[in-house]
């Protein structure tokens, strides 16, 4: 009998592959969706890296640990009383895997709704044919399908260090760092990047004594300077220890816990004993079972699908967007792509803007981005104007009692063109809309500093550092 027939088949069900599968469906194709999630009874659980073991259960517990943390520490200067204050750790785990169980659940039921096929199981490339790919599904049953175009959106996972593999009680990847049952008197942390700083802050706040460990001498490299150092200080305040500069030596676990060997910016010897390690050096995409050889689906040098600028494979018709090709691992880089792709298929002029990705950090004070940062522009040579504001001058942030940080604006010192919004304080995940919105209408920082903004909000302050690009701020 000939093997089930698809327009597309994704491989992989993580905000890449779901968002690129709904996209085909609404353009009309037959689409087959495959992935191998299991929640813990077995059953599917799509959404990847993204729903089940990342941005979703990591906000929900960012934001469960910051509702604790403001109740112990903060209520009291808004003359709030608040009396045996305790922590239901279970409760709060409880609720973080029902918010994840919540987007799984939407997932299935948006497969339905655009009458795609979703298959649960393992999806691997058997060969190329006349009709396009065959593609073994491996799930409780084994069977194979046909696909004329195959989008891979099979994303990334965590980066183990040499020697100290995850062994997810002791040594954790973002996996298990979601998911410690007690809240350790000792936390480590390798590297201070974003799920450093996410996890760090979670486990911090929650009453843990929290050490990062960074390689790189300094804090958030990536991250416009003057924003890093404002945010630096803000951790340093909340007593989330942040070594930088170090070297991380021999890692040993026990049933006592992890001690880490590690060498100081000054190269002192040190040794860190904690009673749970989290690795976050990073991430590898994901080509594990995909069976890439049968095909000939060619890889770069850092083992993700090798893709030209429109997500096109080396293979006629196979695509591949997401985690597990370059660019910036986030799942909203993903989900672009996955459109973009579903248009292509269908003749359409799908497009994605890298220089507009935004860049957020949910940790409090919130970090958020876009563009380039002043010292690439630096780098660049380019002539700049910049302009900042501080959230202390804003009347909204100081009725929230949350004063911390600035907004600053990057501008062309001859056009104006905004080249960069970079923030540090509250919502920085939401003003940083805004800037996304301007950057993609080649706004300059004029018209950003002539919109009338609702007052009293934050978002005055990203007004304000318009304004200030060209020194006229109004409340500062
Ligand atoms: P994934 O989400 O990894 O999905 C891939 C899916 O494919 C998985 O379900 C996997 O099981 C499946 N799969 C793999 N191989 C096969 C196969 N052969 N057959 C069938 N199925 C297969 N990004 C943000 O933008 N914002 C955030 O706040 C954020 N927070 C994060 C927090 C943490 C702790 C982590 C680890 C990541 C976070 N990210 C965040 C990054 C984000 O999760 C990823 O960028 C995003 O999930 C990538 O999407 P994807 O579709 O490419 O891959
Ligand atoms: P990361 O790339 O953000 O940070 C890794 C850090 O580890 C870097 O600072 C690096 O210098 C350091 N490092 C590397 N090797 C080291 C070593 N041997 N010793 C000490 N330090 C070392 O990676 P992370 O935090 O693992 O996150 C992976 C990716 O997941 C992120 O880059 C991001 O794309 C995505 N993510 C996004 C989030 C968001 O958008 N809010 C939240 C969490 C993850």
């Amino acid at each position: 009998m000939a093997n089930k027939q698809f327009d597309v088949i994704v491989i992989g069900g993580g905000p890449g592959g779901y968002i690129a599968a709904i996209r085909a469906a609404q353009l009309g194709f037959n689409v087959a969706c495959i992935d191998e999630w299991k929640n813990s009874k077995g059953g599917p659980a799509p959404g990847g890296t993204c729903t089940n073991v990342g941005c979703i259960p990591s906000k929900a517990l960012l934001q469960s640990s910051e509702h604790f943390d403001q109740a112990g520490h903060h209520f009291a200067d808004h003359g709030i009383k608040v009396e045996g204050l305790g922590l239901d750790l279970d409760k709060m785990l409880a609720r973080k895997d029902q918010v994840v169980k919540q987007n799984n659940d939407g997932i299935l039921y948006l497969f339905k709704k655009n009458k795609i096929t979703f298959f649960h199981g393992r999806g691997s490339f058997v060969k190329a044919g006349e009709a396009g790919y065959e593609i073994k599904v491996a799930g409780a049953a084994e069977e194979s399908i046909e696909g004329k175009h195959i989008i891979v959106a099979t994303g990334s996972n965590a980066r183990a260090l040499p020697g100290a593999p995850f062994d997810e009680e002791n040594i954790l990847s973002n996996d298990g760092a979601l998911r410690i049952g007690a809240v350790p008197k000792k936390l480590g942390l390798i590297g201070s990047g974003v799920i450093g700083l996410e996890m760090g802050s979670v486990w911090r706040r929650l009453g843990a004594e929290v050490t990062v460990l960074e390689a790189l001498p300094t804090f958030l490299g990536a991250v416009d300077e003057q924003i890093a150092k404002e945010a630096k200080k803000a951790f340093d305040k909340q007593k989330l220890k942040i070594e930088l500069g170090v070297k991380v030596g021999e890692i040993k676990s026990s049933k006592k816990g992890v001690s880490v060997a590690w060498t100081n910016a000054k190269g002192e010897a040190q040794t860190l004993e904690v009673d749970k390690l989290i690795v976050s050096i990073g991430r590898v995409p994901n080509t594990i079972g995909l069976n890439a050889e049968a095909v000939g689906l060619k890889l770069d040098e850092r083992g993700a699908i090798a893709v030209d600028d429109d997500c096109k494979t080396s293979l006629p018709n196979v695509w591949a967007i997401g985690d597990v090709v370059r660019g910036p691992m986030l799942a909203h880089k993903a989900e672009e792509e996955g459109v973009a792709v579903a248009e292509r298929i269908a003749g359409q002029h799908g497009h994605v803007n890298f220089n507009t990705v935004p860049w957020v950090i949910y940790t409090n004070p919130e970090i958020a981005w876009v563009g380039q940062t002043e010292q690439q522009l630096k780098a660049a040579g380019r002539a700049y104007k910049a302009g900042t504001f501080p959230f202390l001058a804003n009347g909204r942030a100081r009725a929230l009692g949350d004063t911390t940080g600035m907004v600053k604006f990057l501008a062309d010192a001859a056009t104006d063109e905004i080249l960069g919004v970079h923030i540090v304080g509250p919502q920085a995940s939401e003003l940083i809309s805004e800037a996304v919105v301007a950057m993609e209408f080649k706004a300059s920082a004029e018209d950003i500093a002539r919109i009338c903004h609702a007052h009293p909000s934050l978002s005055e302050a990203t007004k304000e550092a318009a304004l200030a690009v060209d020194k006229r701020t109004l409340n500062f």
